[in-house]
């Protein structure tokens, strides 16, 4: 008995470690991501896989422009005037808001100049958000790319974050010569349709 016991303790106890852990590493700011160091920590995973926000209803561009565009500090305060307002992160927001400031948000995803990448185009056609830009749904920090993920956060322990989506021009034809080969789209292999 007293030894079933004895186990009953130990099993609660390293239970109790690695959700610790486990919960350390998901609420943990990306290490050495410099650039992506966003001014408010926005979880992506609570917002799309928690509560269920569609991509489009913040990046709200994506369909009918160029870009897929930010959201306002007014459209987030449309649900924090009241949700989770007594949180520090929260409280960020809120004085942008008063302030009537935008969020200083870090560039993640960005072409040079002398290229031209329209989201209209590819949203229209059916390519997911995910296809480029990874699986948001289960980040904290789309720069970082962190979030549960064992193996990318044993990865970021020794050092080695996983990589972006490689945005060069082979990565952009390479999709293009596929997606024209196997369905009927026209997607450009032309200089100057990027190039202008
Ligand atoms: C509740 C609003 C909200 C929802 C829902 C949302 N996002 Fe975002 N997204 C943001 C904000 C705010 C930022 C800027 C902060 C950051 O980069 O984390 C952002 C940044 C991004 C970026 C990086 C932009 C850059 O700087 O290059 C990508 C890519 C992105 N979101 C894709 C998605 C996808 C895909 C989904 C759905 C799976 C999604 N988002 C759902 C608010 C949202
Ligand atoms: C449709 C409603 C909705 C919108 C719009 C929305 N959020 Fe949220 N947000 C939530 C909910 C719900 C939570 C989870 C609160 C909880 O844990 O109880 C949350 C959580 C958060 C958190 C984590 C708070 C914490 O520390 O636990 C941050 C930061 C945040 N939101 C920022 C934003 C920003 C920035 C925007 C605008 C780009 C935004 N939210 C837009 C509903 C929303
Ligand atoms: C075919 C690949 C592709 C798809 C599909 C795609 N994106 Fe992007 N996204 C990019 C590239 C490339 C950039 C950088 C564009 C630039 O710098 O001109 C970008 C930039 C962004 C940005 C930051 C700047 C901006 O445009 O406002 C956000 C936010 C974003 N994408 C969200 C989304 C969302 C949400 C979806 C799905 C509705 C989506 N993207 C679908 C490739 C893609
Ligand atoms: C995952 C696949 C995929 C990737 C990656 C991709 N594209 Fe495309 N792109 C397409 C498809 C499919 C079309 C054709 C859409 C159609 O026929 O309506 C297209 C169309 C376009 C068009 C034509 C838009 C128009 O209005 O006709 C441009 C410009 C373009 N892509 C630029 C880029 C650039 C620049 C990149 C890299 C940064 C890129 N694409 C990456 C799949 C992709
Ligand atoms: C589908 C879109 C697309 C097409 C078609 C395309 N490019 Fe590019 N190109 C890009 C993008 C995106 C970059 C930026 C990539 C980067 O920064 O790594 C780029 C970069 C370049 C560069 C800078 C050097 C480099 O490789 O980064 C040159 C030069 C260039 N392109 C020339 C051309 C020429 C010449 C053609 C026609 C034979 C062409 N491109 C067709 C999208 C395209």
């Amino acid at each position: 008995m007293k030894a079933k016991a004895g186990v009953g303790v130990l099993g609660v106890a390293l239970l109790a470690v690695l959700i610790s852990i486990a919960l350390s590493t998901w609420s943990r700011q990306p290490a050495t991501a410099k650039p992506s160091e966003q001014p408010i920590n926005f979880p992506h995973n609570v917002h799309v896989e928690q509560y269920k926000i569609d991509c489009q209803y913040c990046h709200s561009e994506a369909r009918r422009s160029e870009y897929a565009g930010i959201p306002s500090v007014t459209r987030c305060m449309g649900c924090h005037r009241i949700t989770a307002a007594d949180r520090p992160e929260i409280k960020k927001l809120t004085e942008y808001a008063t302030k009537g400031e935008p969020v200083p948000w870090v560039r993640v995803y960005k072409m040079p100049e002398f290229t031209y990448f329209p989201h209209k185009a590819h949203v229209r056609v059916g390519l997911t958000c995910q296809e480029c830009h990874g699986a948001v749904e289960k980040m904290t920090t789309v720069a970082a790319r962190t979030g549960p993920s064992p193996v990318h956060d044993a990865l970021s322990v020794v050092g080695l974050r996983g990589n972006a989506p490689p945005l060069t021009m082979g990565w952009c034809i390479d999709c293009h010569r596929e997606q024209n080969r196997t369905k009927d789209t026209k997607a450009p292999l032309d200089c100057v349709t990027c190039h202008h």
